[in-house]
């Protein structure tokens, strides 16, 4: 019998950085994942005082994201923007709202307690080992 991997998994926290280095609408702070198997760059930024993390790649076409690491944000800070083509997403949800994306980017769940920031595991996404 095939065992279903999301009922195997049991969702761990990972240390990400400290809460100080997420600042509203400013750089974000990159880490490494295994997304599907793959390694992937991630990221974390702060948006309206709540921070969120997506797998660093683009709904258009999968790649990086940030030509210049870690900005993300679109000038006005208001969108999380692709520096290839332009497409923008919603910080807090990663959907496509703008450009030639289709869908959205891949959300970490996030979580903060006591200063420091950490992302969940998930069935599909862990740790480097
Ligand atoms: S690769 Fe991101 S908009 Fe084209």
């Amino acid at each position: 019998m095939v065992q279903d991997a999301r009922l195997m998994h049991t969702p761990e926290r990972v240390s990400l950085c400290k809460s100080e280095e997420l600042l509203e609408c400013a750089l974000a702070v990159d880490f490494d994942v295994v997304y599907g198997g793959q390694t992937c760059r991630a990221f974390a930024i702060r948006f309206q005082n709540e921070v969120h993390a997506y797998v660093n790649r683009c709904a258009h076409i999968a790649m990086e994201m940030d030509a210049r690491e870690n900005h993300f944000f679109d000038p006005k800070g208001q969108w999380l923007m692709c520096s290839s083509h332009g497409a923008l997403y919603e910080p807090p949800t990663g959907r496509c709202v703008g450009g030639p994306c289709r869908g959205g980017l891949i959300k970490i769940l996030l979580s903060e307690s006591d200063g420091v920031v950490f992302w969940h595991t998930a069935y599909n996404l862990r740790p480097l080992a």
